[in-house]
């Protein structure tokens, strides 16, 4: 029987019922420990990136072991007052259309970087720091044009994506930022795109980075930080999967591509830390076939865990309570969204299931609550944390009252 830490998966489905999101906080910790190890002898901070899992209770957890945060919203931002106040000052704001409320709210908060993406985005900085008489203190962040492979939709280091600033402008830009009493260089910044698992495009990113501080420095401009992102991937399969040699390969490109600098480094990890701290546990409403097919249908859908549709990204299935040594059979596990792309899984090889049995949806921690939609008026799941023995529900499953309360008729 598959066990959260010592809680057997069907005593959390009894008691909150399914779909469930159940997360290790032993294992988001071990992974944060693995970062702070290997780079320990270098300053840092880790800033994890809340779009990853957004849950308030997680970036609690995160901010009293010490990280900052990477934020991409006003939303994110209001998060992260609410649940850890004292991170607001390590905490970075990337993202390619900040609108100024959210330039404002993040100003009067005192955030630490804005990660600014365009030229644009640098004059409306200067006006609003202006206007609110709080001098920015900002970071480009730069285009690298390095390749990193990935699926298309989460690699964004290529001139061909909208993210970032032409390494090759960012030195005129920082000049004319210099300029304004309002903009504080203080940094520079560059994420490649997610679920990396080569970690040679990270040192081939900073190194190009690197060249710029350089050049910065011949320019009477010195900075404070280097943000290297976040991307480094994890393995979805059941394939072999070292963990702490994964972050201390990526730890050394980074710092050797790095060093001597003398730059804090920022680092933005997300899906590494929480992707395999969390399953999505879900109950077998039927089993049916279609022809050939033989179709497992969950009480999860797309809307509870979109990757699988969105990214083709594989996911492990396991029955929770497994008959050792069962036959397996090929079958498409599909949710009850009316979308024939409402699957986590098509032809994989399962042992017979009946309605009523549970099956856990691996690796579900990053992306998955945090993408999840209302979509076909499904409640979202619940959220617990467990820590050992214990268990904490850290988000109630969503009721219609919820789903309907801000509409007007
Ligand atoms: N920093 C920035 C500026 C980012 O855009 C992202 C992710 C991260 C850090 C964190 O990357 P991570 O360490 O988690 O790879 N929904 C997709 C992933 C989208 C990633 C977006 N940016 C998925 O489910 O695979």
């Amino acid at each position: 029987m598959l066990c959260c830490d010592e809680l057997p998966l069907p005593d959390l489905a009894e008691a909150h019922g399914t779909p469930l999101y159940v997360y290790s906080q032993q294992h988001i910790l071990s992974r944060f420990a693995l970062f702070q190890q290997a780079l320990a002898e270098i300053p840092h901070t880790l800033c994890y990136a809340v779009k990853a899992n957004s849950s308030l209770a997680l970036l609690k957890l995160l901010a009293e072991r010490g990280a900052g945060f990477d934020i991409v919203s006003g939303g994110e931002l209001a998060r992260v007052v609410l649940s850890a106040k004292r991170a607001v000052a390590k905490t970075v704001f990337a993202g390619v259309g900040k609108q100024v409320a959210e330039i404002d709210a993040a100003l009067e908060a005192g955030i630490l970087l804005f990660n600014v993406e365009s030229e644009g985005e640098l004059a409306l900085l200067a006006e609003h720091a202006e206007k609110l008489n709080l001098p920015a203190r900002f970071s480009l962040r730069v285009n690298p044009d390095v390749f990193a492979e990935t699926h298309p939709y989460i690699s964004t280091g290529l001139s061909a994506h909208k993210f970032g600033v032409d390494i090759h402008a960012a030195r005129d830009l920082y000049r004319k930022a210099a300029h304004s009493k309002w903009l504080i260089p203080a940094g520079v910044s560059v994420h490649i795109g997610s679920q990396i698992r080569a970690v040679d495009p990270f040192g081939a990113a900073l190194e190009r980075v690197a060249s710029l501080v350089r050049e910065l420095e011949q320019d009477g401009l010195g900075l404070t930080y280097i943000d290297a992102g976040g991307g480094l991937g994890v393995e979805y399969t059941d394939g072999p999967f070292d963990p702490a040699a994964a972050v201390a390969a990526y730890a050394q490109q980074i710092v050797s591509a790095t060093a001597g600098l003398g730059l804090h480094l920022l680092i933005e990890p997300g899906r590494f830390l929480v992707a395999q701290a969390g399953a999505l546990l879900t109950t077998v409403i039927n089993v049916k076939k279609n022809g050939d097919k033989t179709f497992v249908i969950t009480d999860a859908g797309m809307n509870d865990l979109i990757r699988p549709a969105l990214y083709q990204a594989h996911h492990q299935i396991l029955p929770v309570c497994e008959a050792s040594a069962a036959q397996k059979y090929p079958v498409d596990v599909v949710g009850p969204v009316c979308e024939s792309g409402d699957f986590f899984a098509r032809d994989r090889e399962l042992p017979p299931v009946q309605p009523g049995d549970l099956l856990a949806i691996l690796d579900a921690g990053a992306y998955g609550m945090s993408l999840s939609s209302n979509y076909n008026t499904r409640p979202r799941p619940a959220e617990v944390l467990v820590d050992g023995n214990a268990v904490r529900l850290i988000r109630r499953r969503e009721t219609e009252q919820d789903l309907f309360a801000p509409e007007l008729v």
